[in-house]
């Protein structure tokens, strides 16, 4: 469970460019919850990630994962039980290192320190098994370089790293965005059997108010430093694009066509 209290994160402070991101915002996640996050360019929903990732630190306000204090936990313990998904496909692999050697690296994070190097070959046979789950074929390119594939399978493969050792939290910051819209799709059917099937805690940031409602089980809607409303339940079952947009009526946002197109 992740329950955020009452934070406040201030950019510049006590500068000209002061910028208050995240207004005494709280919220509440059950175990695998499946949250999507959706608000105008500048809301504060990557600060809100940032935040419970611990990649910024917050003015006031608590952090707990599972009813513990994380909220001024270092950003590198965080990543033992946070997973996370940005928009650029060059985040999060080492593309001069093949398929394997990364699996072996986020296989063996939070495990006792292996000597040696080379993937075993009880563990190759596993990262093959888990890359066919995908069907994209990553299966037959393990000895390959991460460097020489598709945005589209390495964000598959940053994924599948992110979970292979099932988080406690997984935080996606629009990790479709930059994909072409048919790679798109096939990453959030993915994202969405990995993240169901292991029941994992997770945010997810997306521009496109369609996979908002579609997917996961609750819609965090974001405007200003704040939460506007929380969608769930047959009312979200039954919201479309134009019921959201509403939601933003009389608030300063502009909603771009990327919204609401997809
Ligand atoms: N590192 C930073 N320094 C100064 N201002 C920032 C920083 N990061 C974000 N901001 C500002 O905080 C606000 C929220 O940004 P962000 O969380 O990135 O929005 P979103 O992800 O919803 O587009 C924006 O006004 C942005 O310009
Ligand atoms: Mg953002």
């Amino acid at each position: 469970m992740l329950e955020i209290k009452n934070i406040n994160v201030i950019f510049n402070k006590d500068t000209v460019n002061e910028k208050k991101a995240l207004c005494d915002l709280s919220l509440t996640l059950n175990d695998g919850d499946f949250a999507t996050v959706i608000g105008s360019n500048g809301a504060g929903k990557s600060t809100m990630l940032n935040a419970v990732a611990g990649n910024i630190e917050v003015e006031s306000g608590r952090i707990y994962n599972n009813g513990k204090d994380i909220t001024y936990m270092k950003e590198h313990k965080r990543a033992r039980f946070i997973g996370r998904l940005y928009q650029d496909p060059l985040k999060g692999t080492a593309p001069h290192m093949t398929i394997e050697e990364n699996m072996g690296l986020a296989y063996s994070r939070g495990k006792k320190i292996r000597f040696g190097f080379g993937v075993r070959k009880s563990d190759r046979e596993y990262f093959k098994s888990v890359c066919a789950k995908l069907g994209i074929g990553l299966e037959h390119r393990l000895k390959n370089e991460v460097g020489g594939l598709s945005g589209g399978q390495r964000q598959a493969l940053t994924l599948l790293m992110a979970t292979m050792e099932t988080p406690e939290l997984l935080l996606l910051d629009e990790h479709t965005a930059a994909l072409d819209p048919k790679t798109s799709k096939k990453i959030m059917e993915i994202t969405n059997r990995i993240v169901t099937e292991n029941h994992i805690t997770t945010l997810m940031i997306t521009h496109n108010i369609r996979d908002a409602l579609d997917f996961g089980n609750k819609t965090i809607v974001m405007n200003s430093g704040k939460i506007l409303t929380v969608l769930e339940g047959d009312m979200r079952k039954n919201m479309t694009i134009a019921d959201v947009m509403k939601l933003y009526s009389g608030t300063d946002a502009v909603l771009s066509d990327k919204m609401i197109l997809g």
